[in-house]
């Protein structure tokens, strides 16, 4: 199963594949996520994706395709890194086809080796919102602490939905790997 997930950093060549799996899944991550909206094209895609090529070299920021036996099937990164105080928050969505299979936890766990060994990062963050049970299994799986819920955290195209905060620092990694 592991052998046959990898992450390729998100680039031009992506855009077509990209775009075609996120309008493929449209209804699906819209219940979720709140960007779905502003992309109406294959061209919103490449903005997209060249706005995260100009992140790797500006803030450090990094997005990746999930590829499945080679195919793109979703995306993880960390969509905000902070360089001062080595602290990376991640983001995932898997296409609703290949879920259930431990893609995304699998994709996460290789994220979790790029930022605290890569990038020596302190501590980890996944916000999920609240009631999103599948999300939240992701961090749970992998060992994550929760930390806490907040409030009114992002606005989901008619309600504010809360954030549940979950965290792994780079001492605890060490500890998970080396058992
Ligand atoms: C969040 C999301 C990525 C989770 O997808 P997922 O498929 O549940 O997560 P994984 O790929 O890690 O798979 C886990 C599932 O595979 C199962 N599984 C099978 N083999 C596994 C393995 N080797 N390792 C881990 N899990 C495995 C798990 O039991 C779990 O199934 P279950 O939910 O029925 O218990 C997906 O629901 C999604 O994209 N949702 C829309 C967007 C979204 O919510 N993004 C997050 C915003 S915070």
């Amino acid at each position: 199963m592991e052998e046959n997930i990898s992450l390729e950093h998100l680039k031009l060549d992506h855009t077509q594949g990209l775009y075609d799996l996120t309008e493929a899944n449209r209804e699906y991550l819209r219940e979720r996520l709140p960007w779905l909206d502003q992309i109406k094209s294959s061209s919103d895609t490449r903005k997209f994706i060249e706005s995260t090529i100009t992140e790797y070299s500006s803030s450090g920021a990094q997005n990746f395709a999930v590829l499945y036996q080679g195919l793109i099937c979703g995306v993880v990164g960390f969509h905000e890194l902070n360089q001062q105080h080595k602290i990376g928050s991640i983001g995932y969505w898997l296409a609703q086809n290949y879920s259930g299979n431990g893609i995304i936890t699998t994709a996460t766990r290789k994220l979790l080796e790029i930022g605290f060994s890569k990038f020596q990062l302190n501590k980890i963050e996944i916000r999920c919102a609240e009631p999103n049970i599948k999300s939240r299994a992701v961090p749970e799986r992998l060992g994550f602490t929760y930390e806490a819920t907040l409030r009114d955290c992002e606005w989901l195209y008619s309600q504010y939905v809360d954030h549940a905060i979950y965290s792994m620092l780079a001492s605890e990694y060490r500890s998970l790997i080396i058992k």
